[in-house]
């Protein structure tokens, strides 16, 4: 495939595992140096070996998004001994479906908030210096349908809601640095986030005018193309990868149920 991301050091986090693995395994496929991170250190390092004996580069370290000292450290690492970072995608992310505003208790909302967003905010904070050292670069930030309409999970929500404002404001601070800072939001995606919610997955693809959900590496494809020179003049946007849930999937329900009838009149 096109060396879009040749001679790029790339750090992904939450890369165990669904959309972080795909992302890892496309970028190195794309000529990028790989840093995967997770807490699930075993699955990483898994993926990382599987991405290495494919012939890329890639290499696993342990990265819990919500530890302030973690990143501190994992940045520093990569400073003496990658020698610069050139992309960092936000990915790691936990799921909270059952939260509704009245019965979300408040740690579960702190855990989820740290983990979805704070744990996002760190990693602009620390890495963003790296990458300006390092001759500028992109940030990918992980939102979801949840923060682009009203969602029943307020704290899943509110967190990806908050990925929006925190990657445009970003995107402001960071343009003088060269570092283009942009969000993608997936729909359903077949990962281990949905897949125990048999119930959840089906009413979702039922809503989704492409009635389906999509691949990790799918999503991969649109974060790969905003982590590389192809979108050089986009930033501070929001990327919709949601079969048209967002942009045409309440018309699209409305318009089959008419098309449904008989008579049917539009
Ligand atoms: N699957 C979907 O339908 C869907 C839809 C919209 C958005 N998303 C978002 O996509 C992102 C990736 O999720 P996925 O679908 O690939 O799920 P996944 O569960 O397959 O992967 C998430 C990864 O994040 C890691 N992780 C969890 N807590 C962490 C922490 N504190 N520090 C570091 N890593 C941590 C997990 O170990 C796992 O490897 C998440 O931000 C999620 O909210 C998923």
């Amino acid at each position: 495939m096109d060396q879009k991301l040749a001679g790029k050091i790339a750090l992904v986090t939450g890369a165990s595992s669904g959309q972080g693995a795909a992302e890892a395994t496309l970028f190195a496929q794309a000529g990028a140096r790989v840093i995967l991170s997770d807490i699930a250190d075993d699955a990483g390092e898994a993926q990382a070996a599987s991405i290495r004996d494919s012939g890329g580069d890639a290499h696993y370290r342990h990265l819990d998004v919500a530890n302030e000292d973690e990143w501190r450290a994992l940045i520093e690492n990569i400073r003496t001994e990658s020698a610069g970072l050139n992309i960092l995608v936000n990915n790691a992310g936990i799921p909270l479906r059952g939260g509704s505003v009245t019965n979300t208790k408040l740690e579960d909302w702190n855990r989820l908030l740290s983990v979805n967003l704070t744990g996002a905010f760190l990693g602009i904070r620390e890495a963003a210096p790296l990458i300006r050292d390092s001759g500028g670069g992109a940030i990918v930030n992980t939102g979801s349908i949840a923060g682009l309409t009203g969602h029943f999970a307020t704290a899943y929500s509110a967190s990806k809601w908050g990925i929006r404002g925190i990657t445009k404001s970003a995107a402001m601070e960071l343009v003088d640095w060269g570092i283009r800072v942009n969000a993608v939001h997936p729909g359903l995606v077949h990962t281990p986030l949905v897949e125990d919610s048999v119930d959840f997955v089906k009413a979702l693809t039922d809503q989704t005018p492409m009635e389906r959900g999509a691949s990790s590496e799918e999503i991969a494809k649109v974060v790969l193309f905003l982590a590389c020179d192809d979108s050089s003049y986009i930033t501070g946007h929001d990327i919709a990868v949601d079969g048209g849930f967002t942009d045409i999937g309440g018309y699209w329900r409305v318009l089959k149920q008419v098309m449904a009838q008989p008579d049917q009149k539009i």
